[in-house]
């Protein structure tokens, strides 16, 4: 019997639409048949480069194109909704950049949208595809740093290069970070959010948080922010979010448990996990020689802190063999609400229980 061919098209030539395209390709049971970007030229030299004939200035053109199965939306994040709607619309399975949206109002559209549809919509959480912390969440998963206490993440994330701070950013499709609605913790936080929430299995409870502005001071919201939260099972968290600290893209991550503790970043070429003997006991690989020792071991991993291939391997066996959707809408809709908490927590200087209902 043939295999069944994916045909996909990809909205935007950005970089990490680029990312995608690698994916498609690289994927045996899938063909990368067509391209998007309102900007004409950019789409015309992507696609000559990845072979793509069909090109598209106009995503509404792409998504009327009947034999593409599903798309991947790359586009900036206030587009997504009217992008994710028409796209399910039109009957396509939907790999969504994140964040998932930037308001609750396109949440609940889209939700709603998915709601309606029978094709597959998946957010594209990256985070959960990055080796490092696929790892931790196994050795996690498996009671080797027994149960957790607290965790924290960081999405640290110098903007310089790639944000030009504009208050008329509608106007300059190239300034879409300056959208105050996609302030620093929604629109790049809700990595080290989400990672949180798969790792612990839970989403917070209760978000205290505080926030500051000393490098990008006219950007339309504070560039820095930190939260503490609470997360089911009385496990606390601490979450860090700066658009302008002097460092390229990090994730560094810290696991807590009350056997062990994690120490793990998505730029790291290692994880560690320490560990102390308690009463004799040995838990999986980490088998401390003497009493009262801590024992530490560095496990290497392979670095890729935007495994787009990996997410589209998972997104392309959903479609292909009817399975379900991991990262769902409500996944990706719950680590914005936890975001959109912390805004909320830092600006008013209050707790804030985040809202879950979609
Ligand atoms: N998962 C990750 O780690 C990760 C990393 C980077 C970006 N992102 C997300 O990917 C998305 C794109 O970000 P980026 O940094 O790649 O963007 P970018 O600014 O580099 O490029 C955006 C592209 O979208 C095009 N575009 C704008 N409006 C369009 C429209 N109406 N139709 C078609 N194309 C349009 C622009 O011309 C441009 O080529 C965002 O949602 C962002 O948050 C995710």
């Amino acid at each position: 019997m043939e295999k069944k061919i994916l045909n996909v098209g990809v909205i935007s030539c950005s970089n990490m639409a680029e990312g995608h395209m690698k994916g498609v390709i690289a994927h045996p049971q899938a063909k990368l048949v067509a391209v998007c970007d309102i900007n004409l030229e950019k789409a015309n030299t992507v696609a000559a480069r990845r072979g793509v004939s069909r090109v598209y200035q106009d995503y509404k053109e792409l998504l009327a194109q009947p034999d593409i199965d599903a798309v991947i939306i790359v586009t900036p994040d206030h587009l997504h909704r009217e992008m994710a709607i028409a796209a399910l619309e039109a009957g396509k399975h939907v790999l969504c950049e994140k964040p998932l949206a930037l308001n609750r109002d396109d949440i609940n559209a889209i939700a709603a949208a998915v709601k309606k549809s029978d094709k597959k919509f998946m957010v594209g959480q990256i985070c959960r595809y990055t080796p490092s912390f696929k790892m931790v969440k196994d050795i996690i998963s498996r009671g080797e740093i027994g149960d957790l206490v607290f965790v924290e993440s960081e999405y640290a994330h110098d903007y310089e290069k790639i944000l030009k701070a504009c208050e008329d950013w509608k106007s300059d499709p190239e300034r879409w970070r300056s959208n105050p609605e996609r302030n620093g913790v929604v629109g790049g936080g809700c990595h080290a959010v989400d990672l949180l929430r798969w790792i612990i299995g839970g989403d917070p409870e209760e978000v205290r948080a505080y926030s500051t502005k000393k490098i990008f001071t006219d950007l339309p919201y504070d560039d820095t922010h930190i939260s503490i939260m609470r997360f089911p099972n009385n496990v606390m968290a601490k979450v860090f979010v700066s658009v302008s600290c002097k460092r390229d893209y990090t994730m560094r991550s810290v696991f807590y448990g009350t056997k062990g503790t994690i120490i793990a970043d998505n730029r790291n070429a290692q994880i560690e996990v320490f560990r102390t003997e308690i009463a004799g006991e040995t838990v999986g690989s980490l088998i401390p020689q003497k009493p009262n020792s801590e024992v530490s071991v560095k496990f290497p991993v392979a670095i890729a802190n935007h495994n787009a291939t990996a997410e589209f391997e998972d997104f392309a066996d959903i479609v292909l063999n009817d399975k379900p959707v991991n990262t769902t809408v409500f996944e990706g809709a719950k680590s914005v609400a936890a975001c959109f908490a912390i805004v909320e927590a830092a600006k008013k200087g209050q707790p804030v229980i985040p809202d879950y209902n979609f």
